[in-house]
């Protein structure tokens, strides 16, 4: 069977399915890297939940056609209204996993963020698609390495710069762990042993993994001693914390936009406004980093708020339906991120499964959109969703501060008209 059959409908309808046909083909220790997060995982799980916690409300006997779904974000026009989100390592998933997720993006209209820790280089990927491309950068290997990372994304004609602020040390993947990463990296063959089992028993994927070169470094991270070795990855991130004075020389040697990505707080928002950030990522990391944290759904307003009117606001974190990313835009989202749900579809069918994760996503965007009643993004309106009471985190500190309520109403039956921000 085909890789684009094998994640058809009707064994393939949501990216829930996606998730499942991932799990059956990658070996396990590849597929918690991508499934998993910090700790107890209740950021994880927030992240996703929290949209269920949003309800519609709809204009129903509106004869709406197909929807028109552009957005424009950093001055490009894009056909959709989410990204691929920046995934270290996807060439584990399939053999140049970032060539073929770039691909994707770009046959959809939309754009394609590449990791720091991606395993193609970022000449190869870029070469790869005709769509736009952003980099996102860590200071692994620090300073120097970074710069030179920057200086060869602005050859080649990336167009932004994303700076992931959310990552001062790796969270805890305790599944990682569970998993023997440490060990299955190990050059002792001994302590590979308990842990080979989850490789051997995905055949298909160890012979992929084996003709694209085995163990992958990461060819955008040139160390003294050449591309970092996947084994120095966690003692590279505790040393290459971003901080705001970074800014400082990263705009000096790259002029085009700047993304703060893996920020919650309005005031974190408005820091990255004053140091000129032309957009953020109300982000979490996926649930990755700090686990406890607010789901981002929950924090995009108040960062709204505070910065909408100054710089893009874009979110990610949980978004594995249209529905979803149809509540993110309504609470302000100029756009948003997916992250695990194009990962999915890349360790289930390559690239025929990433256009599938992005056509089951424009799909119900089209579906969700016709069912509310509009024909375009544009048409979204604040009054067509409910919070729950102190949703809207900012807005309720704020409001109790200045002891007035501001633009969240409590209605009769306890919900909350949404009626601010967009
Ligand atoms: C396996 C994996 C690797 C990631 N690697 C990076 C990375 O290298 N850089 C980065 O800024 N974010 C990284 N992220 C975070 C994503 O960019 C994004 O914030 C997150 O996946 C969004 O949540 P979602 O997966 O629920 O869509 C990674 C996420 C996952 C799942």
């Amino acid at each position: 069977m085909s890789l684009a059959r094998s994640v058809a409908a009707p064994a393939v309808l949501n990216i829930a399915d996606l998730r499942r046909a991932a799990m059956r083909r990658v070996p396990r220790v590849v597929f918690d890297y991508v499934d998993g997060a910090a700790d107890a995982e209740v950021t994880l799980r927030a992240n996703s939940s929290v949209f269920d916690e949003v309800l519609f409300r709809p204009r129903t006997a509106v004869a709406a056609g197909r929807a028109n779904l552009e957005v424009t974000v950093l001055g490009e026009r894009f056909s959709l209204p989410f990204l691929l989100a920046p995934v270290g390592s996807t060439r584990l998933l399939y053999p140049k996993g970032e060539v073929e997720a770039a691909r994707a993006a770009a046959a959809a209209g939309t754009g394609y963020i590449l990791s720091t820790l991606a395993g193609t280089s970022l000449e190869e990927v870029r070469a790869g698609t005709h769509g736009v491309c952003w980099y996102q950068v860590y200071l692994v290997g620090g300073r120097e390495v970074a710069s030179a990372a920057i200086e060869r994304a602005r050859k080649v004609g990336y167009t932004a710069l994303v700076l992931t602020v959310d990552t001062a040390i790796s969270g805890l993947r305790e599944r990682d762990y569970r998993n023997g990463i440490a060990q299955l990296l190990a050059s002792n063959p001994f302590r590979k042993l308990p842990y080979v089992w989850q490789i051997l028993s995905r055949p298909g994927w160890l012979m992929r993994y084996l003709s694209d070169g085995g163990l992958m470094r990461f060819p955008n991270v040139v160390l003294p001693d050449g591309p970092m070795r996947y084994a120095a990855v966690a003692a590279a991130l505790e040393q290459s914390v971003v901080s705001w004075a970074d800014l400082k020389w990263i705009r000096e040697i790259w002029k085009g936009p700047i993304v703060i990505k893996g920020l919650l707080t309005a005031e974190d928002a408005r820091r990255a406004a004053d140091e000129g950030a032309v957009a953020v990522v109300v982000s979490n990391h996926g649930g990755r980093q700090l686990d406890g944290v607010f789901p981002t759904l929950r924090a995009l307003p108040e960062v709204v708020e505070a910065v909408g009117d100054r710089v893009e606001v874009l979110m990610d974190g949980g978004i594995r339906r249209g529905s979803d990313i149809v509540k993110a835009l309504i609470l302000g989202a100029r756009a948003v991120l997916i992250g695990r749900a194009y990962a999915w579809g890349l360790g289930a069918a390559g690239g025929a499964g990433v256009t599938r994760a992005i056509e089951i996503l424009t799909a119900d965007l089209n579906r969700t959109l016709r069912l509310l009643g509009c024909a375009s993004l544009a048409e979204l309106d604040p009054s067509m969703i409910e919070l729950p009471v102190d949703f809207v985190r900012g807005r309720r500190r704020a409001s109790r501060a200045a002891n007035v309520g501001e633009g969240a109403e409590a209605e009769a039956d306890g919900g909350v008209r949404f009626s601010g921000v967009h």
